[in-house]
């Protein structure tokens, strides 16, 4: 077990021991490192100011990827390189993504600069071409309030499919003093905090049942949030994202598997292949930032009435796997969300993976989500549908909504007024008036009771059109 912090800033090795386990990263680099230059806008992921990138070992080379440094807590970039905005240029000479953003104009106070250029070294070494979809992607996450968007857009198309020969030649030096970094367990003591970060199943499961009352951290989107917008002290925190079990990504004939610590990012190209519309889902969920650390096991563990992974994977009839030390149950996963924010994970238990049925023949599938903007935004309303048709009749249906009720669930009125009719408007507009005796929604500031029944319905009634009225354009984002 390692009682330090050992990683590499800017290919210069870091070891730290005494330090609160849920400093962030953002609160490290400047304050212990006074490296200024990534800057705290809202300390809550939205704003991109405070973005930096964490290289990681693939293969021969390094994966470059971007997050947020403002919810990042000091622990999670243990064994990684931690890049920032002081890493980049070589002397008076800018690396080639500053010198785009110069050359475009993209900046004018300079606040979101460097968060900008962190989230665009990314980019560049992520090999995406210039295409519109990729740079809005990959820059829905950062903020700028003066320069307008447009420059820097031009400065990431100037950059997109372009070498990095400084960082290629860097390439074997930053590969070797990653291998060189400690990957053991991590047990951190600060006064009377205790931070771990298990390498193997059976320890995680072992300290689980030790600190029953301990936070589960995966990337931390959602918990992190709790040091930096409630300061809440977190005393045992326990990291489940070194565990190589809770990190796969396994499909069968039958049935894909996710393991829970599987980020957005990775699990993004399987699911996408089966459920074109849930990856689309993906993509608009927080920021590539948020997406490159969050989970989907910690959207479920975290039931948020309005997380945007409950109502597909309801209506796609998948299922949870919980374990403890004492061995592992599935759950369906309409079962795991018992109240408000409460779960049917047992105190010694975790989430080890999400199983989903592959699709079936004659199967249509669709998950929507309403919400102010595109990018970075939760839903006010969340809605996915599982329709089986033989011929023009349905015979199966499960649908399932977020932001409808204290928990995200099922539809079961609505569900009854589908099987067995045909698939028409009739039984469309008889399964809208079913679906509000199946919900009674509440108004909040995201959206009132009664724009979030009219939306759901209306959900229900494009999704009718999509597949009668194929020529009319209804899609936002083609899928
Ligand atoms: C800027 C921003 C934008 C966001 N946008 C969206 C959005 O569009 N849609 C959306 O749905 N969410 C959004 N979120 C919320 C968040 O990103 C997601 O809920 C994410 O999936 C949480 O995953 P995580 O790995 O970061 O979880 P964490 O924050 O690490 O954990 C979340 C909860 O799950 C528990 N947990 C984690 N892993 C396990 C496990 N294996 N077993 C048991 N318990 C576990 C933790 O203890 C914690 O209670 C956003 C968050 C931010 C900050
Ligand atoms: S400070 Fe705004 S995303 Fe981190
Ligand atoms: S340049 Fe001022 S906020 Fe972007």
């Amino acid at each position: 077990m390692s009682g330090r912090i050992s990683f590499l800033l800017n290919g210069e090795p870091r070891s730290i021991g005494d330090v609160a386990p849920t400093t962030t990263v953002l609160e490290y680099l400047r304050g212990a490192e006074r490296a200024c230059g990534t800057k705290e806008g809202c300390a809550e992921g939205d704003c991109g100011a405070c973005t930096v990138v964490l290289g990681e070992p693939a293969g021969d080379s390094i994966r470059y990827r971007a997050i947020n440094g403002c919810i990042a807590l000091l622990p999670q970039i243990d064994g990684k390189l931690l890049l920032t905005v002081e890493g980049l240029a070589d002397g008076a000479a800018l690396h080639p993504v500053q010198d785009a953003m110069v050359a475009a104009d993209a900046s004018q106070c300079g606040f979101c600069t460097p968060g900008f250029v962190m989230a665009l070294f990314a980019f560049q070494h992520g090999g995406e071409a210039a295409h519109a979809d990729a740079v809005h992607e990959a820059l829905a996450g950062n903020l700028c309030r003066c320069t307008g968007y447009r420059p820097i857009v031009a400065a990431a198309e100037r950059i997109a499919g372009t070498a990095d020969q400084k960082f290629a030649a860097l390439e074997p030096t930053l590969g070797a003093a990653l291998a060189a970094l400690p990957r053991d367990d991590l047990a951190l003591a600060h006064g009377a905090d205790r931070f771990f970060a298990p390498t193997s199943l059976e320890l995680l499961l072992a300290l689980r049942a030790a600190y029953p009352e301990a936070h589960l951290l995966a990337g931390g989107t959602d918990l992190a949030l709790l040091v930096t917008k409630e300061y809440r002290a977190l005393e045992r925190v326990i990291a489940v994202t070194r565990v190589p079990e809770l990190q796969r990504v396994v499909s069968d004939d039958t049935t894909l598997t996710v393991g829970a610590a599987v980020t957005y990012t990775d699990a993004l190209l399987a699911i996408e292949r089966h459920w074109p519309s849930l990856g689309l889902m993906i993509r608009r969920l927080g920021s590539r930032q948020i997406r490159n650390v969050g989970t989907i096991g910690g959207n479920l563990a975290n039931a948020s009435p309005i997380g945007d992974m409950p109502p597909a994977l309801i209506a796609l009839g998948a299922a949870v796997t919980l374990r403890s030390l004492t061995g592992a149950r599935e759950l369906a996963l309409e079962d795991f969300f018992i109240d408000y924010r409460r779960t049917a994970l047992r105190p010694d238990e975790i989430v080890e993976a999400v199983r989903i049925p592959l699709p079936r023949a004659a199967e249509l599938f669709r998950t929507d989500k309403v919400s102010k903007r595109w990018d970075q935004d939760i839903s006010a309303v969340c809605g996915a549908y599982r329709i089986t048709r033989a011929g023009d009749r349905v015979t199966d249906a499960r649908i399932a909504f977020g932001g409808m009720a204290a928990t995200p669930r099922r539809a079961p009125l609505c569900e009854r007024a589908l099987i067995g009719r045909p698939w028409a408007e009739a039984t469309i507009e008889a399964a809208v008036a079913a679906l509000d005796q199946d919900f009674l929604p509440i108004g909040d500031w995201r959206a009132s009771a009664d724009y979030r029944r009219r939306v759901a319905g209306n959900l229900l009634r494009r999704l009718w059109l999509e597949t009668a009225r194929p020529d009319i354009p209804l899609a936002v984002m083609a899928l």
